[in-house]
């Protein structure tokens, strides 16, 4: 995850060839038309409607697939929760995205089309009452929904505003029924190396895991997204159920969810995994703490190029600063 201040001559990030494109070309080049020829060719003749879908061609041979038919959702706005900015377009949010089992490249919408979101299931394990699987639509039919507009922002300083429809995740909590003892709640996203092209890249720690304290789990703000803008969730936006944490970097919230297991041992979250000096297991926004190799200070709303003042705690100190009193010793922001 990286993100540099833009200057006159450079293009944004959601312009530029994938890096995977980049980095064949030579093989392709060698292999004339049997290879970059043909992804050409198909670019030229609109077979391949982008490079994020001739990148998923290129590397798995598979067909391009039509995009998903999302089903409108209905649910009433929580307007308890304003955020103080503009809603970021569609278009925008469903477009540019962090999806690294299908790629790299914030053009992942066309590759991500792969992911089978339907049947699906989550498991629920560990300190509970009883471990067990459940379908999506029964989970559904358990929770009442609703629309909150939310702040998101990104470690990388981009940042976004979008109405979510899900359920709070204390609901869920409390459905798994967790004993006593369970500290953290740790959650999976799907690893199908069949359909996700990123699973080849074998240094990354698959599957894609996150954690929160239980504290954190319950606050009235941590939510549990099944869907964005009036409709189901996007493959790319993580079908059809993903974590939402607006106080912390976008990271934390988690796509596509197959496992929910409570612990009473901190979890080593796919970033901290990584990068335990960049990516800690806290990630609180905050615009005073630099990331290592960046500023915090601003942020890139998507669809303008203003960077505006980055807001402690994301703008949610209200709800969320008193959950870390006493934590001295931790390291809270990134
Ligand atoms: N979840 C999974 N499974 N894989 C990812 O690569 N990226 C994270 C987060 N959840 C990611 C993920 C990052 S870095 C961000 S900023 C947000 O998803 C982006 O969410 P969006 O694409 O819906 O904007």
């Amino acid at each position: 995850m990286m993100i540099g201040k833009r200057r006159g001559w450079e293009i944004p990030e959601r312009e530029a060839t994938p890096e995977a494109l980049v980095m064949c070309r030579r093989a392709l080049i060698g292999r004339g038309p049997a290879g970059g020829g043909v992804v050409a060719a198909a670019l030229a003749r609109g077979a391949l409607s982008n490079p994020a879908q001739a990148q998923w061609r290129l590397f798995s041979g598979g067909p391009v697939l039509p995009a998903p038919v999302l089903k409108p959702l209905k649910a009433a706005r929580n307007d308890a929760y304003v955020p103080g900015r503009d809603i970021t377009e569609e278009a925008q949010a469903t477009s540019y995205n962090n999806y690294y089992e299908f790629g790299l490249s914030k053009a992942v919408a066309g590759a991500a089309r792969a992911l089978v979101s339907d049947p699906w299931s989550v498991e629920i394990a560990g300190m509970v009452a009883t471990p067990r699987k459940i379908g999506f639509e029964d989970l559904l039919g358990k929770m009442t929904l609703e629309e909150r507009v939310y702040r998101h922002r990104c470690v990388e300083t981009w940042a976004m505003t979008v109405p979510w429809v899900g359920f709070p995740l204390a609901k869920l909590v409390a459905f798994c029924e967790p004993q006593a003892g369970a500290k953290y709640v740790v959650f999976k996203t799907l690893a199908d190396p069949k359909t996700m092209p990123g699973l080849g890249q074998r240094f990354y720690p698959w599957p894609y895991t996150e954690g929160l304290t239980m504290e954190e789990a319950t606050n009235e703000l941590t939510f549990i997204s099944v869907g964005m803008y009036g409709k189901t969730l996007p493959p790319q936006n993580g079908a059809p159920l993903r974590l939402t944490v607006p106080w912390k970097y976008g990271f934390k919230s988690i796509k596509s969810i197959v496992k929910i297991e409570f612990t009473d041992k901190r979890p080593v979250s796919f970033w901290e995994g990584l990068q335990e000096s960049e990516y800690g297991f806290w990630a609180n926004v905050n615009p005073a703490v630099a990331h290592p190799r960046w500023s915090q200070a601003k942020e890139t709303l998507l669809g303008s190029d203003e960077r505006v003042p980055t807001k402690i705690w994301n703008g949610y100190g209200d709800q969320v600063a008193s959950l870390y009193t006493g934590l001295t010793k931790e390291r809270l922001f990134v």
